[in-house]
């Protein structure tokens, strides 16, 4: 491998040259990305699009895949097959140039039991060629002052918590200023305080300018927390996109309240929609005009609740109420991975 060339020095431009399929709106970009153990992939053709400016969360059940895709990412470990670019560059071979810009937390960095938090950030500042010296004790108070450590800069790692630790990593992933920043499940043994802070911790440095990449297996976590999604089962990526988009295509229940059930159970069907006997209870009518509800669930694409009503209408069902319930992320991922989520930790 050869050293890269020297560089003057101020915004760091794309590192490695130019090559076909190089997006520049995108922070992290993999293509056919592939990590096999023996027969097993536990990482297979994953095309990961990460936008500059975005927190994506990688979200996936326990042994998707998520480790060892952002262990490749980083350069921990080697591709069997595809190509990666982080902040333009290709991966591992301009390495020199991408990892300086790029915070890592990778299952709990190694710490030092018998040193202080303090003293581990400033030994681990010190490994850093670019870290200027003078700064080090301002820089590494700041750091543990962001995740909230500030407290307890000054004792023993080994009497940390699992959730200090944890932050420590996190302190240690922000001592000098990054442009992508990848937490490998950074909530992981946090109790929900902690988890909260994580998450605003997040979001704050994402309002810095920091794309942010996470990884969890936690759905309410990533939908508090990121503006994108990917989502991981069995080593394959099944879809990635902005939680909108996600939000939009899911299943979706709608509840029509009519005095005219069959009429409207009629239309849905034309519409597609195939509300079966569990989706459709004719309810009593709870009142002399006899309404009744129409229960549907349909999946939206291509088909607007506004189109529904308006086919309702224009056949003459009397539409006295109409309710678009659950787009949840949770169904969505019910649906793709055919596998609950945890949601709540
Ligand atoms: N070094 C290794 N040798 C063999 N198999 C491995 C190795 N590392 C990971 N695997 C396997 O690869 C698959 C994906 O593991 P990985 O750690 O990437 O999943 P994950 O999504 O990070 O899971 P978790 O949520 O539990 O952290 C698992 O089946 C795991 O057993
Ligand atoms: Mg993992």
């Amino acid at each position: 491998m050869t050293a890269p060339s020297a560089r003057p020095s101020g915004p760091a431009p794309a590192a490695g040259s130019p090559s076909v399929g190089a997006d520049p709106s995108l922070a992290v970009q993999t293509t056919g990305l592939t990590k096999a153990f023996g027969k097993q992939r536990a990482v297979a053709d994953v095309d990961l699009a990460v936008p500059v400016g975005s927190v994506y969360g990688f979200l996936g059940p326990n042994g998707s895949g998520k480790t060892s895709t952002i262990r490749m990412l980083l350069g921990l470990t080697s591709a069997t097959s595809g190509d990666i670019r982080v902040l333009g560059g290709s991966m591992p071979d301009r390495a020199r140039d991408v990892l300086p810009r790029v915070g890592a937390l990778v299952e709990g960095p190694a710490f030092y039991p018998f040193l202080s938090g303090r003293a581990n950030l400033v030994r681990l500042d010190s490994g850093d060629r670019r870290a200027p010296a003078s700064s080090r004790r301002a820089r590494v108070a700041a750091a543990l002052d962001r995740v909230g450590l500030g407290h307890a800069a000054d004792k023993k790692a080994h009497a940390y918590s699992l959730g200090m630790k944890q932050r420590l990593g996190i302190a240690n992933a922000l001592l000098m200023p990054r442009d992508l920043l990848v937490l490998d499940e950074p909530s992981n043994g946090l109790d929900p305080q902690g988890t909260r802070e994580v998450r605003s911790l997040v979001r704050s440095l994402a309002d810095d300018g920091t794309t942010i990449f996470v990884s969890s297996h936690l759905l309410a976590e990533v939908e508090q927390m990121c503006t994108h999604i990917g989502v991981m089962s069995a080593g394959r990526l099944l879809t990635q996109g902005t939680l909108d988009d996600l939000r939009a295509l899911g299943a979706h229940r709608v509840r029509v309240l009519t005095p005219d059930p069959d009429a409207a159970h009629d239309v849905l069907v034309r519409l597609g929609l195939r509300p079966e006997a569990r989706d459709r209870h004719l309810q009593p009518p709870e009142t002399a005009t006899g309404s009744a509800r129409v229960e549907a669930e349909l999946t939206v694409e291509g088909l607007t609740p506004e189109a529904i009503v308006a086919a309702l209408v224009a056949d003459d069902v009397r539409v006295r109420g109409f309710e678009v319930a659950g787009a949840s992320l949770e169904d969505r991922f019910v649906d793709l991975t055919g596998e609950g989520f945890d949601v709540a930790g």
